[in-house]
């Protein structure tokens, strides 16, 4: 196997050359909207058995680089920047599928520019395997997660990865009263591990015929992955929240004071797109006469995908069960059906939409059955409206 040293040797500046007139060419041809096949020199029977490092050099260097760190736009015949794939935040949160559909399909199927072409005629699907085998050696620093074991997120359960990403949740109570709640979450990492979390609720709420509305309680909140490993799929963190007592408690809207809670969140890949994630915490009030409160949260989805490399829908049924320690109360156990799909091509836009069911006869009693709902969006990979 050449050693990258040998082929920055033998395709250095003439490889850049290259790059442009190819990239000129391609430019040149009217591109279809699916992607353009990449009009290369060296073909894919050529390259039959080569490592993921020579198909990456003959095929991706001209413009991505043989370093991965992607030729500058001034050398390119194109506007659109190369992404870098020595850059472990954005290369690690990637799934190899994705990256995959891509060089495959050209960069339109996932809402990424047409000057990303279609390797569907050059390569097969096990050769561009095995580049992404290649291309993922270039991020040097396995502390970094990877973005198969970022699991669709549930409507209730904390995911274990740490997120970039905002979410809209609203919640509808089936009956008379129509209660209602809203939140804006918002999640931001910092290094390669954690995450800072703030989550502002707004709720709606009657009572003797009377609407009022107002502000819920703010949840602060930090998370941590102690562990990932992608060949075993699994990722577990901790966690740690803040709950403010800013909603109004007298019209049902917060809590009398402040409180803390403690999580653990699991993240586990299952064979056949399947997975289940789970949590388990304990909140703590700060003001007297509040009850402790341990939970629990399980839930086990799995993804298809709308044709080979469409759109993603993910069903997934939940489970959640509630203890206050104070009361001697029994448990309260809610299940939630749901289903989790992607809004656009890029796939960082989803939504998810679920009924949450009280479960145990005294529980169905108290509590209304309840719709719920989310959209997400991972602003990592682009604005709201890009990739559409
Ligand atoms: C003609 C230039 C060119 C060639 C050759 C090329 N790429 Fe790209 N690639 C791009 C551009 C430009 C983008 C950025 C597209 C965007 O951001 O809209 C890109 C983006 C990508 C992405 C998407 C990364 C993300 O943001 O998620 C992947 C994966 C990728 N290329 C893989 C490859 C592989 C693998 C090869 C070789 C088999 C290859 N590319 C060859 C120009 C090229």
């Amino acid at each position: 196997m050449a050693s990258e040293e040998d082929l920055t040797g033998s395709a250095g500046r003439p490889s850049l050359v290259a790059a442009v007139a190819v990239a000129a060419f391609h430019f040149a041809i009217a591109l279809p909207a699916t992607g353009a096949q990449f009009p290369q020199a060296a073909n894919g029977e050529d390259l039959a058995d080569a490592p993921g490092e020579a198909i990456y050099a003959a095929s991706c260097a001209n413009c991505h680089g043989l370093d991965g760190t992607g030729v500058p736009p001034s050398l390119l015949a194109f506007e659109e920047e190369v992404p870098d794939f020595t850059d472990c935040d954005f290369a690690a949160r990637e799934p190899d599928a994705d990256w995959i559909a891509v060089a495959h399909e050209g960069g339109p199927v996932r809402g990424f520019s047409e000057m990303m072409p279609a390797f569907r005629g050059a390569l097969t699907e096990e050769q561009l395997a095995r580049v992404m085998g290649y291309i993922r050696t270039l991020c040097t620093d396995d502390n970094w997660p990877r973005g198969e074991l970022n699991l669709p997120r549930p409507l209730l359960t904390e995911k274990a990865y740490p997120e970039d990403e905002w979410v809209v949740e609203f919640g509808l109570d089936h009956g008379d009263d129509r209660s209602a709640s809203a939140a804006y979450v918002y999640e931001q990492r910092f290094g390669p591990r954690s995450q800072v979390e703030i989550v502002i609720p707004y709720g709606w709420r009657r009572a003797d015929g009377d609407l009022s509305h107002g502000l819920g309680d703010v949840v602060v909140g930090l998370k941590h992955a102690l562990y990932h490993d992608l060949d075993v799929g699994t990722i577990f963190s901790i966690g740690g929240e803040v709950i403010l007592s800013t909603g109004d408690e007298s019209v049902g809207l917060g809590a009398p004071g402040n409180a803390l809670e403690a999580f653990a969140s699991l993240g586990q890949i299952l064979p056949g797109d399947a997975f289940v994630q789970a949590q388990a915490g304990y909140k703590a009030p700060l003001y007297a006469d509040g009850a402790n409160e341990g939970f629990g949260r399980v839930v086990l989805g799995r993804s298809f995908t709308q044709g080979q490399w469409g759109r993603a829908w993910t069903p997934m049924l939940e489970v959640q069960v509630k203890h206050d320690f104070e009361s001697g109360a029994e448990p309260r156990l809610d299940l939630l059906p749901q289903a989790q799909i992607s809004l656009n091509t890029r796939q960082h836009v989803l939504a998810n939409i679920g009924v949450l069911v009280p479960v145990g006869s005294d529980a169905a009693d108290a509590r209304p059955v309840r719709f719920v709902t989310y959209i997400l969006l991972d602003w990592f990979d682009g604005g709201f409206f890009e990739g559409w």
